[in-house]
């Protein structure tokens, strides 16, 4: 079974996400720490302003999952980058390997790859539900109002002691949202058949049950054909 999860930053789709999977004891797949790691590679090799190299160096990244642990471990040339990737800089550049459509076509190939060796898969980005997996058994798109997607962000920077300005992450958010629904190739849409959750009045506890009903409702169904 595959489960795609798409929505804008700070929709809570990556928790609601990682929880469903834990739920249903299945894989967790966060397509953004490809693009993020992706990034980090260019930053390392110098190319991220090079789109032509960064384009002919994806084909040979040495990118891989652990998935041994929830969430997965992300690994770059065998070494751990989960959290290197989750800087603010990484954050800023990592559009430099989203845009890049030659980096998008390998990483949806990637994507596939992995889900056909899994046995089911929640996999959560921004074109999962429409581009690479067009056929998905459940598809959510989930999305908040931006002002509560920055609060949230805000609240979550503190509980780290990160020191954070709320109305500067709305304007990174807003800034975010226009970058990701307007790329010219795996734009931030949803797919027709994916079901839209509001999150803003939601907790995740109840954004999850709403998703794990969905799922166990689709699971019936196919049981009964
Ligand atoms: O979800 P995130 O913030 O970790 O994603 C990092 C960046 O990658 C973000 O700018 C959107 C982009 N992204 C994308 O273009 N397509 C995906 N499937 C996942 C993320």
């Amino acid at each position: 079974m595959i489960i795609t999860i798409d929505g804008p930053a700070g929709s809570g789709k990556s928790a609601a996400a990682l929880l469903l999977a834990r739920r249903l004891n299945i894989r967790h797949l966060d397509t953004g720490a490809m693009y993020r790691a992706v990034a980090l590679d260019a930053l390392r090799q110098g190319i991220t302003q090079d789109p032509v190299a960064m384009g002919r160096r994806v084909a040979e990244i040495p990118l891989d999952f652990d998935f041994s642990t929830r969430p997965a471990r992300i690994l770059l040339a065998g070494q751990d980058v989960s959290q290197a990737i989750r800087t603010p800089q990484i954050t800023q550049i990592t559009r430099c390997a989203a845009d890049n459509p030659t980096v998008r076509q390998a990483m949806v190939q990637r994507q596939r790859r992995i889900a056909a060796e899994s046995q089911s898969l929640v996999t959560e980005g921004r074109d999962q539900g429409t581009v690479a997996f067009p056929t998905a058994d459940c598809k959510f798109f989930l999305d908040a109002d931006p002002r509560s997607r920055a609060h949230r962000r805000f609240l979550e920077l503190t509980r780290r002691n990160v020191p954070a300005d709320e109305n500067q992450i709305l304007v990174d958010i807003l800034q975010r949202d226009q970058q990701d629904r307007t790329r010219r190739v795996g734009a931030l849409m949803q797919a027709p058949d994916a079901i839209m959750i509001d999150t803003t009045p939601l907790t995740l506890d109840q954004v999850v049950d709403a998703m794990a009903a969905h799922v166990e409702t689709h699971s019936a169904k196919e049981a009964r054909t």
